[in-house]
């Protein structure tokens, strides 16, 4: 046993190793939204964080970065090619989000995941001290639970999803899904997003692994389920994440952004609009859908050109993979068209960057935005909404937001869409754009009031708690 009574188990450290052109290296923050929300967390209670550095084939031993304790895991080349780049994000985040893109099914890219997800169960084996509570992260890690419990039954286990867990016809399509659901099943907790995926796994983990508690009718009306698997109770919840939203509304109002965002408002041309979009360049943010709809939107002469400007801010993600080397095209050719169209020497209508984007610039982006732009396909949940209302203290802006996210089920004030409807979404646009000052200050203070409640201490102390209580005292709760 370890020494760390705390451990986080996630596919990325906080922390990327990055190599610089004169072939030193150095820590920068990951990207993502897992990494956003578990950071704070795990700074407040010195635990250990067993993750991969970012970059294939490299050797660390245990360093401590900014409090944390990071215990490096390694993978080869051929790992990264196989288990992240292949069944982690072409084979389970396409089955996951919808099947926007079709999946591969590989059996070698299955066995690479096996191996991986067994590294990690020793790894976080290692770290753990006797009786710790572990809690591992998302669709790269569904085998852990088990394997580590066959390690180290003395431990806690809690298991949380960061994406959405599909319909049942679409599960079924997996060609291990009996090894996936009793690989999650060896957790005492099992955290979703939304009802709706604690619903889903549940009827699935009574089809295919565990057996039925004796209440029958098992979390349909409620909030926290049980499945049985032998002598055990495995408890299965849903756990809406969200952001440190005080530490994000408080940076808002600093000088230093304020003064940024005007000057991004000059720098832009002094619009009358801005509206920004910020994601990973990942085909389910529909980052394609708002282009569209912009564009519509001026070929009909419903937007002026000189009025209404467009910022994308776009993180690199997964530049390998084939699906994603093919949306970038795409999409680099949609702006270049309504810029080619609409656009005037010195003032583009979209302004796009690919490339990571400091903490504090974003934040200045958000105060400038008059319409934030959020229309993914599917997103287990979607931060970046929830950044944009903790950092519009000034009750200005408006917030577009697709049905298809977790964060609908909570911004009910939101300009709320279905990104599948064009014309839809270009009525919402225009809504936006043209909303009543008032109006627009009676929404934000809404949603305000449930991002700023709901942050995320309370998620992972609702996810913790719920984890520590025994599995007898959980049953209870349904
Ligand atoms: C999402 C996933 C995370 C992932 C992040 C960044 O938020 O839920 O698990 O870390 O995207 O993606 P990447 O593939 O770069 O880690």
């Amino acid at each position: 046993a370890g020494a760390s009574e705390f451990v986080v188990v996630a596919n990325r450290l906080p922390v990327d190793l990055e190599t610089l052109p004169d072939g030193s290296t150095r820590w920068k923050r990951s990207p993502g939204g897992l990494v956003t929300a578990l950071e704070p967390i795990l700074r407040g209670k010195s635990g250990a964080w067993v993750g991969w550095p970012g970059v294939p084939d490299t050797d660390l031993g245990p360093i401590v970065e900014d409090g944390i304790e990071l215990h490096p895991v390694r993978l080869s080349s051929q790992e990264v090619a196989d288990y992240y780049e292949g069944f982690s994000n072409a084979t389970l985040w396409p089955l996951y989000h919808d099947v926007i893109v079709k999946p591969v099914y590989d059996r070698s890219w299955w066995n690479a995941y096996v191996e991986v997800n067994r590294r990690f169960a020793e790894a976080a084996s290692e770290a753990a001290a006797e009786g710790a509570t572990v809690w591992i992260q998302d669709y790269q890690l569904q085998l852990v639970p088990k394997m580590l419990r066959m390690l180290r039954p003395d431990l806690t286990i809690g298991f949380f999803l960061h994406i959405p867990f599909p319909p049942v016809e679409l599960f079924m399509q997996m060609p291990w899904r009996t090894e996936i659901v009793e690989g999650l099943l060896g957790a005492d907790l099992i955290g979703f997003h939304l009802p709706g995926g604690a619903q889903n796994f549940l009827y699935l983990a009574r089809r295919l692994a565990g057996q039925p508690t004796s209440r029958g009718n098992v979390g349909v009306r409620s909030k926290l389920g049980v499945v049985q698997v032998g002598f055990r109770n495995v408890r299965v919840g849903a756990f809406p994440i969200s952001i440190d939203s005080g530490k994000l509304d408080e940076l808002s109002r600093s000088k230093v952004v304020r003064d940024r965002a005007k000057q991004i408002r000059k720098e832009l041309g002094n619009p009358k609009r801005i509206m920004l979009g910020v994601d990973r360049l990942d085909y389910t943010k529909g980052i394609d859908v708002r282009l569209n709809a912009i564009r519509e939107l001026l070929e009909e002469g419903r937007i002026d050109p000189a009025e209404n400007i467009m910022v994308q801010l776009a993180t690199p993600s997964r530049e390998r993979v084939e699906s994603y080397i093919q949306m970038r095209g795409d999409i680099e050719q949609q702006v270049g068209r309504i810029n080619g169209e609409f656009g005037q020497v010195g003032r583009p209508v979209v302004h796009y960057l690919h490339r990571p984007i400091p903490r504090e610039e974003l934040v200045a982006f958000f105060v400038a935005a008059d319409v934030m732009l959020v229309t993914p396909l599917r997103d287990g949940m979607n931060l970046v909404a929830k950044e944009y209302v903790a950092c519009r203290s000034d009750l200005g802006g408006a917030l577009l937001l697709s049905e298809f996210t977790g964060a609908a089920a909570e911004l009910r004030q939101a300009y709320l869409t279905n990104p599948h409807d064009l014309d839809g979404v270009k009525d919402s646009m225009v809504e936006a754009l043209t909303q009543d000052r008032e109006a627009g200050r009676r929404r934000m203070r809404a949603l305000r009031r449930q991002v700023l409640a709901h942050d995320v201490d309370r998620w992972a102390k609702s996810f913790l708690s719920a984890l520590a209580r025994d599995s007898v005292a959980g049953s209870a709760l349904l």
